[in-house]
């Protein structure tokens, strides 16, 4: 283990939400930001293709964001943290301008798209469907632009470093030279973005195994809405392809839903069709999928025009090509994937967990703007929003360093293939805790869970084995809140209580660590 390193801002990820409080911090602080990628521009956001959801057009207002981001959310947004994306998050958006990121234009207005449960179009775009690839470039380049940012990358984060109740830092693997190193920091800020590789299916890359939550939980944190998962309606699906994300603003631009036969299903499920909420959208499919008996129902864009098509949609276009499928002749062959957490480690207005000295922001944090099930393209916004927010609490109130003694932590290259286990994991979550659940198969993914504990319990975990760890541990946190949740809401579906029950459940399941009761916060919503 190597000596402790000392910074002011521990940052641990290097997507939007961590990015933006790097540079928001390095205004007066030192900032170290780690990922656990071998670059720093790899991250969940890199592959967002959407764009960011912000109240800019003249015919939108923060209050209609407001509006459809609260009916989105089903009943359990937290309105004052809802308020606070929408009204702040038109000025986050205008720095990412001044930085340098170019949103589409025509004529050089800013152009919005649609996305599912909008009202009206809104989200911004750049390079078509690049809009995450290009904010991802920006804000590495702004940070790398800043002198006190010091941006890790091959540094997995093991452990928090928590002494006497508050954060203090990180234990990290500097998996280029094998070593742990100790950093302290006065403020430590988790950005670690999602857990969709939990799932067998997911949109997600391979980063996103959950380590920050995880990580929040063995410190002691607050942990709420876990059970709420959200599965994107339509992920390419191809045998032997990984899947990947065919965004909502195809079905935007007025792409159509098909089942096997070429019947449009949509309308009989919701009046927005096509554009109802995800979750709706997800689970038409699964039924008409059920009802079909085939793997995959058909997005289309055939009767659009091919040209624009291409420009709008570069990345879908080619990659779609890359497996023989021409879009504008052909359908896509699309199924429900994991997509996005709604819960993760809860935090205030200002990114404060319940954890002092320990910050979280984006996917990993439950501000309580997602509620039951996220508005699209409201992510990056909150990236945006939140990761500048937490730094701003951090510069008015960040203890001074405090130079405690850490723990001897080693570790050594995995001896055993963890890769089985990974692989079962992903398939008892997929079949079990996914889109459409019930009591039965949730105690199954528990016991499954729980036998599968063993092969991540190494004493000294090395990085890979570590992940699984925190895999299993996400994992196990949805389905017993998912098991709690007797009710269906949002990205929560129990097909054993197939209604809300407002009653009982319009609240928030919380865990914390140590604690066997599931604690109950009321919503405030
Ligand atoms: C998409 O482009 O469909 C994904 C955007 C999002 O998840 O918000």
């Amino acid at each position: 283990m190597r000596e402790p390193c000392v910074t002011d801002v521990l940052v641990i990820g290097a997507g939007i939400a961590g990015l933006s409080a790097a540079v928001a911090a390095a205004a007066k602080l030192r900032v170290t930001v780690l990922t656990k990628a071998a670059s720093s521009s790899e991250s969940a956001t890199r592959y967002a293709q959407g764009g960011v959801a912000a109240a800019l057009s003249p015919a939108d207002s923060p209050e209609l964001h407001f509006e459809d981001t609260i009916q989105a959310g089903d009943g359990l947004c937290d309105p004052d943290a809802v308020r606070v994306l929408v009204h702040e998050g038109p000025d986050r958006v205008r720095d990412l301008i001044d930085w340098g990121l170019q949103f589409d234009t025509v004529n050089g207005e800013l152009v919005f798209g649609r996305e599912g449960a909008h009202r009206l179009h809104r989200v911004l775009h750049a390079h078509g469907d690049a809009t995450g690839e290009m904010i991802q470039r920006t804000l590495v380049a702004r940070a790398r632009g800043l002198e006190p940012v010091a941006l890790l990358k091959s540094h997995f984060t093991l452990k928090l470093l928590v002494h006497q109740g508050c954060c203090r830092g990180a234990y990290v693997a500097d998996e280029e030279s094998g070593d742990v190193v100790p950093i302290l920091a006065r403020a430590t800020v988790l950005a670690t973005g999602g857990l969709g590789r939990i799932y067998r299916s997911t949109t997600n890359p391979a980063v996103a195994t959950g380590d920050g939550a995880a990580l929040a939980y063995r410190a002691g944190a607050e942990m709420a809405d876990l059970e709420f998962v959200q599965f994107h309606p339509t992920a390419l699906m191809l045998p032997g392809a990984p899947p990947f994300l065919i965004s909502e603003a195809v079905r935007g631009e007025g792409a159509l839903l098909r089942g096997a036969g070429g019947e449009r299903f949509m309308p009989k499920y919701h009046p927005m069709a096509e554009l109802a909420p995800r979750d709706v959208v997800s689970r038409a499919i699964l039924s008409e999928l059920r009802r079909s008996g085939a793997e995959t129902v058909f997005l289309d864009v055939t009767h659009l025009d091919a040209a624009f098509i291409r420009e709008r949609f570069p990345t879908i276009s080619k990659t779609c090509d890359s497996y023989g499928i021409d879009i504008t002749r052909q359908p896509i062959p699309v199924h429900p994937s994991a997509h996005y957490s709604m819960g993760g480690a809860a935090t205030d207005v200002w990114g404060r967990t319940s954890v002092p000295g320990l910050y979280a922001c984006g996917e990993v944090a439950c501000t309580g703007i997602h509620g039951a099930n996220r508005l699209a393209s409201n992510s990056l916004l909150e990236g945006l929003v939140f990761g500048h927010r937490a730094a701003h609490a951090i510069l008015e109130e960040a203890p001074p360093l405090l130079h405690v003694a850490p723990a001897r932590i080693d570790w050594h290259p995995a001896r055993t293939d963890i890769e089985p286990t990974i692989r079962r994991l992903r398939e008892v979550m997929w079949d079990n805790v996914g889109i459409a659940r019930d009591a039965e198969g949730l105690r199954r993914a528990l016991a499954a869970l729980h036998e599968l504990e063993p092969a991540a319990a190494a004493p000294s975990l090395d990085p890979r084995t570590a992940e699984l760890r925190n895999m299993l541990t996400v994992g196990r946190l949805i389905a017993e809140a998912a098991l709690v949740r007797e009710e269906s809401r949002g990205g929560h579906y129990r097909t054993d209580f197939p209604t809300h029950d407002d009653a009982r459940w319009r609240r928030h399941i919380l865990f914390v660590r140590g604690d066997t009761m599931v604690r109950e916060r009321l919503s405030l919503g």
